[in-house]
Parts: structure tokens; sequence; C-alpha cells
């Protein structure tokens, strides 16, 4: 049912309050395409929007509480996908992951504590650590041979010498589109158990896995990291519906989560809206099929992208093992990232992250969205290209 045909459609978001396209910059002579923060220019489940227009035709907008069956679905669907058993009771609801990563920061941590992350990565993860008071320290990826891999000697020495409490972790990375590996996280899991720190896994992006890659919920890998880790997960990215707010937290560890329950009482949030709560268990209930089919055409994006930027060529598009956010190498080009913008923004009109918004080792890179239908993006390819 969801075939190409469903993704081709080009939808006009101007004048809906869409952030993306609010602010469009200006480009020489031409409309710009904006292919710069993460959302997908594709329309949601219609299951989903099915549940939202009831409640809007319903016409009460009261406040909202979740019941057992949004419990059953969101614990159904990681068991179901991934393989991962969840407790109802461990599941915390909140308007956003970054918020909820803010409260687990609160919760983990005092002031002037450190919390480490690996960059480039979102760039709200730096800010969340500053804007906390909390210790910023960087362990930034290495690139070998086309694929981002972690440094665990400096990992590990950073978190000895820095007294690391904390480790925000992505998975999958964005940006680098990297999902890790059961080995990696193996590492990472042996690292943080030796040290005494807790991991903050944000995992987003969990429901984007490519062929030939598999996610591993971190709290998977063992009892003992199970009791450390607070993840973060939701239907926001996985369905389009980032803008109506709703996130989850998984807490197994009972002081943790109550700890965790405080912060988020201080903040004086206590419930979902019912937007949010409908949209979310139509999510989990009945579109399946249509994510399946999403990932089917964000695989023939992907190819359609490596095509056009192969290794050999002067900017290139490296492997994608998950999310919709490709990692374009520019280094080649030898530009600044104000040339970069200048050429991709200005010239080319095509508005993509500049890769030094994701701090250390970003320089010389662009993440570019590429969730958007694929003639918009061959589009965008063709005027890059053609500016190259
Ligand atoms: C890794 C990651 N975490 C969190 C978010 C934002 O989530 P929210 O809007 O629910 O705070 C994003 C959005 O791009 C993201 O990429």
């Amino acid at each position: 049912m969801f075939d190409y045909s469903f993704f081709d459609e080009i939808y006009d978001r101007s004048n809906t309050s869409a952030i993306k396209y609010t602010s469009l910059p200006i480009a020489e002579k031409m409309p710009v395409i904006p292919m710069w923060i993460a959302d997908m220019d594709f329309k949601s489940s219609p299951a989903i929007t099915e549940a939202l227009k009831k409640v809007a035709d319903h016409g009460i907008y009261g406040y909202g509480e979740i019941d057992d069956e949004y419990k059953e679905l969101v614990t159904d669907w990681y068991n179901r996908r991934m393989n991962w058993k969840i407790e109802k009771d461990e599941l915390l609801t909140m308007p956003g992951v970054m918020f909820g990563v803010t409260m687990a920061i609160r919760a983990l941590t005092k002031e002037n504590d450190a919390v480490l992350i690996c960059q480039p990565v979102y760039y709200p993860f730096e800010n969340v650590v500053l804007n906390n008071n909390r210790k910023l320290v960087v362990n930034e990826l290495v690139l070998n041979n086309g694929r981002y891999e972690i440094d665990f000697k400096d990992f590990e020495e950073k978190i000895v010498k820095e007294n690391v409490k904390v480790f925000l972790f992505c998975s999958p990375h964005n940006p680098v589109a990297r999902v890790w590996e059961k080995s990696e996280l193996t590492k990472i899991a042996e690292i943080c158990l030796r040290h005494n720190v807790y991991i903050i896994s944000d995992e987003i992006h969990s429901d984007f896995i490519y062929e030939g890659s598999e996610h591993i919920p971190f709290s998977m890998l063992s009892e003992e990291i199970k009791m450390k880790t607070v993840t973060c997960v939701a239907p926001s990215k996985t369905f389009n519906i980032a803008g109506i707010q709703a996130s989850n937290m998984i807490v197994p560890d009972d002081k943790l989560r109550e700890k965790i329950l405080k912060e988020r009482t201080s903040t004086c949030y206590h419930h979902l809206n019912i937007m949010s709560i409908e949209a979310t268990k139509a999510a989990y209930k009945d579109s399946e099929e249509w994510l399946d089919g999403l990932l089917k055409y964000l695989k023939r994006n992907v190819e359609i992208l490596q095509k056009a930027f192969p290794e050999d060529y002067k900017v290139t598009a490296l492997k994608m093992d998950g999310t919709y956010l490709a990692w374009l190498d520019c280094r080649k080009l030898n530009l600044s990232a104000d040339e970069l913008d200048d050429l991709f923004l200005k010239k080319a009109g095509v508005w993509l992250h500049n890769g030094t918004t994701f701090g250390k080792g970003g320089e010389g890179f662009m993440r570019m969205n590429i969730a958007c239908p694929s003639s918009v993006l061959e589009e965008a390819v063709k005027r890059i290209k053609s500016v190259l």
C-alpha cells in the first residue's frame, strides 16, 4: 500500500509554521531547497492523521493522561522490532527527547560534574551540558576508511582524567549515520562499568536502520548495564510527528527513575497533550506498514546520493548504516566553513547544516537531510554538482 508513489508527492509546507521553511535564506536567483533540520517532507501515516482528526472532531482539548494501552503499545513496539523487553513501569513520558535528556542529566549529576559526548554529534548535546553548568568533555570520533569509529583509548582516558559521571550517547549516531555494532557497544559498556559512569542513550533514530545493520538497544547488553542506562526514544522522528511533541524514556532502575521523575515534577510538566498521546498510539498500533514503506523509500534516496557523490568525487557521501541524515565529506574542496555555506546555500540554493555546528571534527563536512521526495533530492544533487 505504501509504495514509492506515496512518498513521491511534493507538498507545499510554506505557511504551515514549519521551521524548516519559515526562515529560508536567500540564494542566487533560485528558491532554496531546505535540507537542514531533521524532519521529513513526507505526510505522516494516515492512521496518525485519522487519530488526530478524531480528536479535532471531538473538539474538546482538555488535559491528557496516558493509559495502560499506551504503555503496552510502546513496550510491544520495541519488543517486536528490536527484541527488547521493557516493563511497562520502566516507562516515563517526556514532551521531547532533549527535555528528557535534560531531566536525566540534572538527576544524575550535580553542577560542575563532567559529562562525556562523542563529537561530531547533534549540537544540543553540547548545549544541554553547558546550559546546565556541567563540564563538557569531548571524545572525538575518528574517521577510518570512510567509517567513523570511537577512539576507545581516548574515551577511557578522558573518563578517568575528568572524573566523568555520565556518557551522553547517540545511538544511532547523528550525524555520521553510524549504527553502532555489538562489539563497539560492549566496549563502551565495559569502560562505563569499570569507572561507574551512567549512560544516557539517545536512541531517537533507532527505527531508521538499513539492510546490513542492526540496532541493539544499549540497555539490552547486560543486566548490569541496564541498571546504569537511561534510554530516550520517541515516535517523533520515525513517524514525522516531531511538532506534536511526545517522547518516552526507559529507566529500569527504580531509584534512578524516581530521581528523574522528581526533576520532571520540578518543571511542573506532568502530562503529554492529548494529540501526542493519540498520535503515539496510532503510530505504534497502525503505522508499521507505512514505516516499512518509508524505509524502502529512504534506502532508494541513500542510493541516489551515494551514486552522485562517490568516493573518488570532489564531495563524498559517507556510507549510511541508518538515519536519514547524510554526512558529506567536502574536505577535498579545501574550503572554510563559511565558504562551504556560501557554495551550498548561496550558489547551489541547497540549505544544509554545516558540519562545524556539530562540534569537533565537523569541519569540512556538511549534513544533508535526505527525507524528501526523490525528485527533490535529485534536483538538490544536480544543483550541487553544477556549482562544484
Ligand atoms: C539525536 C537526537 N536527539 C534528539 C533530537 C530532538 O528530539 P526532541 O525534538 O524530541 O527533543 C534530535 C533531533 O534531530 C536528534 O537528532
